[in-house]
């Protein structure tokens, strides 16, 4: 079968490779169907991710059909459509004791320490896949893991009915938490420097836009706020002045969730913190949230539709990161097809 490998920084492949097979009773095969390219993908290929090995089958976001079981499995049924939750973990640590597996000490990610989905087949637990509606299109099914992302967001800045919720970043992740945000209720302000971008996210149920290139961020969400500031603050942009202006723009009692696997630290006086008792909380991965999403799912309720820019053949894998790497002012989601 063809698989899509990342051989090494900088180095990408399709290769042949034995098919997978059921081992376990509790496995499942699935014919994967549409894998996303996802920024952490780009970060693999070229060398920038500090957790992935080489050589690695990449994909964490993926999606297929059943196309066997094992005797154990309960789940999911031959010919069931799927998506896959592309995290092990150890359920000892006390990240897991905690039920946040997410955070887990041995944490490992389908497509970065271990082998991930851009894959004819994969053979993997049937506890990692999720069923969905089989009218579901691929197109749209394959969305689901980067809405876990938002939706975690949300979770962990605890979005209310009616908080203002100002999401800096209108890329993938950005316009995933905007989405649950405004599912959670929230009266939803995003931010980025395209207006493009903008506009999209305008067109999707975002209340209010703001370029930060052309007018001032925290003085616009201000404004928008009467005064007060977003309660909920969502950095998916993830750099050093993000952050900084998180803790400036946010109002009292407010919470910041901060996305950035950045190293660059910030600049924060502690006095900002305290005096309105932020709470400030990091967003990894997700946990528990396939269920939720694909709940908003079931109800028609996400706007999926025209989130993927563009598809390509998994022969063309090679051109399709060229894409994602030279587009990035107008790309959303691109995603392989096999
Ligand atoms: N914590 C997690 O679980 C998790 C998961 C996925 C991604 N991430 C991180 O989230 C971040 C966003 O990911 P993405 O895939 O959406 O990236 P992306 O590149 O698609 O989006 C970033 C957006 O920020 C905008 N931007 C850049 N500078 C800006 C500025 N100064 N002000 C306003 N907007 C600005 C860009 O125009 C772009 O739209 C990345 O840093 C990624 O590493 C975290
Ligand atoms: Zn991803
Ligand atoms: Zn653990």
């Amino acid at each position: 079968m063809k698989v899509g490998i990342v051989e090494k920084p900088g180095v990408l492949k399709v290769v042949d490779r034995a098919e997978p097979e059921i081992k376990n009773a509790a496995d499942v095969k699935i014919k994967v169907k549409r894998v996303g390219i996802c920024g952490s993908d780009i970060h693999i290929f070229h060398g920038k991710n500090p957790f992935a090995t080489y050589p690695r089958i990449w994909g964490h976001e993926f999606v297929g059909e059943v196309s066997a079981v094992g005797g154990g499995v309960q789940n999911v049924n031959v010919g069931d459509h799927v998506v896959v939750e592309p995290i092990t973990f150890c359920g000892k640590c006390y990240a897991c004791r905690q039920g946040r597996p997410n955070i887990c000490e041995n944490v490992n990610v389908y497509g970065v320490h271990i082998d991930g989905g851009c894959a004819e087949f994969v053979v993997l637990p049937s506890e990692k896949v999720h069923k969905l509606p089989v009218e579901l299109p691929w197109d749209e099914a394959v969305l689901i893991e980067p809405f876990t992302i938002g939706a975690q967001a949300c979770y962990r800045g605890n979005v209310q009915k009616g908080d203002y919720v100002l999401v800096m970043g209108a890329g993938t992740i950005g316009l995933t938490a905007a989405a649950m945000a405004k599912l959670y209720g929230g009266i939803v302000i995003v931010a980025d420097l395209v207006d493009e971008k903008l506009e999209y996210a305008k067109g999707r149920g975002t209340d209010y836009i703001i370029n930060s290139g052309r007018e001032n961020m925290i003085e616009r969400a201000r404004e928008i706020t009467g005064g007060m500031g977003p309660n909920v603050v969502i950095d998916a942009v993830c750099i050093k002045k993000t952050f900084e202006d998180a803790v400036m723009v946010t109002s009292a009692a407010g919470r910041i969730v901060e996305l950035s696997f950045n190293e660059v630290p910030s600049e924060i006086a502690p006095v900002n913190i305290i005096k309105k008792e932020l709470t400030i909380c990091g967003s990894r991965l997700q946990t528990h949230r396939f269920p939720v999403v694909i709940d908003f799912i079931n109800q028609h309720k996400l706007p999926l539709s025209g989130f993927v820019s563009k598809t390509f053949p998994i022969n063309e894998m090679e051109q399709a990161f060229d894409y994602v790497d030279k587009n990035n002012a107008k790309v959303r989601k691109v995603v392989i097809t096999i």
